[in-house]
């Protein structure tokens, strides 16, 4: 099977009309869109998938932003699905990021930075049982 992935278009992406742009960048990459879903991330949601960050300073913002409207999750699908995905989204800080990229493109704010993607295979793993229980089989 292919390498697969999770993808967020966050309520950024959302609001400003911009999920189309997003995904049809991942589609024609080459990339395959496996599942794809809309949904209110709450305060559960949240802290289990960015468990990583919930002792930061910067995570109540960034729990407020992501739960503040409706978010699109997606599974994609192709070789080394994550590795890909990030080179298009571009760096965390979209100030920073190449231009060419989601973020380098279409954002500048830190927090309001358009798309997630899982960083590594076994996050990739974690992230979409949380977001797509229905994909893993037991
Ligand atoms: P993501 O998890 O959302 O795909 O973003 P990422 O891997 O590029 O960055 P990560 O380090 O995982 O951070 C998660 C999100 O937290 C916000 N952040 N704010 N103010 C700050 O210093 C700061 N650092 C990170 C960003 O919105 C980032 O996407
Ligand atoms: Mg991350």
């Amino acid at each position: 099977m292919a390498d697969r992935t999770l993808v967020l278009c966050k309520p950024d992406a959302v609001e400003r009309g911009l999920v189309g742009e997003i995904v049809g960048r991942f589609e024609r990459k080459g990339l395959r869109l496996v599942a794809i879903k809309m949904l209110t991330i709450d305060a559960d949601l949240a802290a289990r998938h960015y468990a990583e960050h919930t002792s930061k300073g910067f995570y109540p913002e960034l729990a407020a932003f992501i739960s503040r409207s409706p978010s699109i999750a997606l599974v994609i699908e192709g070789t080394e699905a994550f590795k890909v995905v990030r080179t298009l989204m571009g760096a965390t800080n979209p100030r920073e990021a190449a231009p060419g990229t989601v973020r380098g493109d279409l954002a500048i704010e830190v927090t309001e930075n358009l798309v997630h993607g899982s960083d590594s295979p076994e996050s990739a793993e974690r992230e979409i049982a949380i977001f797509f229980p229905e994909l893993i089989s037991s």
